[in-house]
């Protein structure tokens, strides 16, 4: 796949998760390289609008003339949890029809050795989604302390091997700063034999620190949040995610927000304010195995979908 590819996940479901109206708003939180926005215009008409939401830079330039000319749509840099800050600045609160969020890092993220996020290219460890804003990972793993750096390796890779690895990162660091992917890469495979897994053995750790670096599961959080101000009555939130931590976030706020509030649970005349603001529409989808076949990324993507009541 060249770098600038990206394939959009599980596609077909995400459209009818939507229930897209032609001349609806629809919001794509991580636009990414457009795979998703570009199908979800092809169903809007003239008076349809598309708002699409990256914060990385490179995700921004990228964008393809023929979306950026497109009068219906509009892309902003900035975060997903800014979401209500972007929908109340255009005066669209309580008037989206659907919200997308395809969690996580894109391919050409991943593809490009200089973003530092891979272990499998050696470049220069940053791994943040918006270079201009936050720490870089070897800023971080310079300073961490070792039970932080156990704990977000236990918490957000859900890394066995985490005391070893954060030992042997810490005993590495006083030699020298980690500041290469592939440094970190062979710290981690060294501290943790690979027992003929199939995944790189740097795979957890890699995700913990992105993770962390990018705030990911506070993001994800605030949006989730958000998206109940945001939709209007029956619009539908879509989210995608790739690893267990953030479906589990998703899966609790579905579950949550589709329930009356505590003190009313079970009880008559439920006052608004108490009523359940969503409810989750059918089972979390996963892809196909020939779609997994088509592109790997899809292996672990899980799409649950709710909808504003
Ligand atoms: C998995 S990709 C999305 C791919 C897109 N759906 C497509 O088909 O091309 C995730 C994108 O969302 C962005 N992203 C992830 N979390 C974000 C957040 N909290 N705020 C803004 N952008 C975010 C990433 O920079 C990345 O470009």
């Amino acid at each position: 796949m060249g770098s600038n590819a990206h394939v959009p996940v599980l596609l077909g479901p995400v459209l009818e998760g939507l229930k897209i109206k032609p001349d609806g708003c629809y919001v794509d939180g991580t636009f990414g390289r457009g795979g998703h926005s570009r199908e979800i215009l092809k169903q809007l008409d003239d008076s349809g609008r598309l708002i699409a939401i990256d914060r990385d830079p490179q995700a921004i330039e990228a964008a393809p003339q023929s979306l950026t000319d497109d009068p219906r749509f509009e892309l902003i840099r900035g975060e997903s949890a800014q979401l209500e800050t972007f929908i109340n600045e255009r005066g669209l609160a309580g008037e989206v029809d659907g919200l997308l969020f395809d969690l996580g890092v894109s391919s050409p993220q991943l593809d490009e050795a200089d973003r530092g996020f891979s272990f499998m290219r050696d470049g220069p460890l940053d791994m943040r989604m918006d270079p201009d804003t936050g720490t870089s990972a070897r800023d971080w793993l310079q300073s961490v302390e070792e039970y932080e750096l156990k704990r977000v390796l236990r918490k957000f890779g859900e890394e066995q091997s985490a005391s070893r690895i954060a030992r042997a990162i810490v005993n590495a660091r006083e030699q020298a700063p980690i500041s290469r992917t592939a440094q970190l890469a062979r710290i981690v495979e060294e501290a943790k034999p690979a027992r003929g897994q199939k995944r790189h053995p740097a795979t957890k750790t890699f995700q913990a620190i992105r993770i962390v670096i990018n705030k990911e599961l506070e993001q994800l959080e605030s949006l989730l949040g958000q998206s109940v101000n945001v939709l209007r009555k029956g619009g539908r939130l879509c989210v995608i995610s790739f690893h267990s931590l953030e479906d589990r976030i998703v899966k609790r706020f579905m579950r949550d927000a589709s329930r009356e509030s505590e003190q009313y649970r079970g009880m008559p005349n439920v006052p608004e304010a108490f009523r359940p603001k969503m409810k989750v529409i059918g089972k979390p989808v996963v892809a196909t195995a020939a779609e997994v076949e088509a592109n790997r990324r899809a292996r672990s993507a899980r799409l649950r979908i709710a909808e504003r009541t």
